[in-house]
């Protein structure tokens, strides 16, 4: 209870996508705004906590009250996520890029006449809530998004295991619900206990419903 319930608390949360170069001009990368991570990170501040928002490339402004670092790839992502532990809480929001270029170019690649498009290498990028979720000085809470356009449920339940996270907040980003880019979000709470679906909520009400729901479980 308490205006300030989070306060003494850390937090860490990611937000917005990756951008994995192939070459100096040209980058691999997920659709998202950073508009739900960012409100995850204002509303955590408004209860208290002191959280670090690690964002990869928005166009929205840094929350007020929050220390933001400011990513571009997945890698450098993770070693920002690492340097912000040991945290109470950890909110893995990023719409971070499954793969990046094997060996981007460190010049444009230029087209070539009379040859094919070139080749792209992939490797896998590390799983940072993954990571987190499994780490020595892992978070007490620990939250993972998963957005999915089928099955939201049972994906949900597959993430929350492998990730080892406490709750994963899924929600059904198909074109047709708006979500993607869009101000309102309607997301399912999945835990080990089971699962709970919320009304159709702004981003910004969807945060604070968050916040306070890892707030209860701290306190
Ligand atoms: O496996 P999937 O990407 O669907 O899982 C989504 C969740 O995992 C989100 O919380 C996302 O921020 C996190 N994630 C991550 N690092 C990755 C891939 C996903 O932190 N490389």
């Amino acid at each position: 209870g308490g205006a300030k319930p989070l306060a003494g608390r850390r937090a860490v949360v990611t937000s917005g996508p990756t951008h994995e170069p192939i070459d100096p001009v040209r980058y691999i990368a997920n659709r998202s705004s950073g508009r739900q991570g960012h409100a995850i990170a204002a509303a955590l501040t408004r209860l208290g906590a002191d959280v670090t928002l690690v964002s990869g490339p928005v166009t929205l402004p840094d929350p007020p009250g929050v220390n933001v670092v400011r990513v571009e790839r997945a890698e450098e992502m993770l070693q920002a996520v690492l340097s912000a532990l040991p945290a109470d809480i950890a909110v893995m929001v990023a719409a971070v890029a499954d793969w990046r270029a094997a060996a981007p170019n460190a010049e444009k690649i230029k087209k070539q006449p009379g040859e094919g498009p070139p080749p792209l290498m992939l490797t896998e990028n590390p799983d940072i809530l993954k990571t987190v979720g499994h780490h020595a000085d892992r978070p007490k809470i620990v939250v993972g998004f998963a957005a999915e356009t089928q099955d939201v449920e049972k994906n949900g339940r597959v993430k929350l295991k492998k990730k080892g996270a406490d709750l994963i907040v899924a929600n059904d980003v198909s074109p047709e619900t708006g979500i993607m880019g869009g101000t309102r979000n309607s997301v399912k709470l999945i835990t080990e206990a089971g699962i709970t679906a919320w009304p159709d909520l702004s981003k910004d009400e969807v945060a604070g419903r968050l916040a306070g729901w890892i707030a209860e479980r701290l306190t």
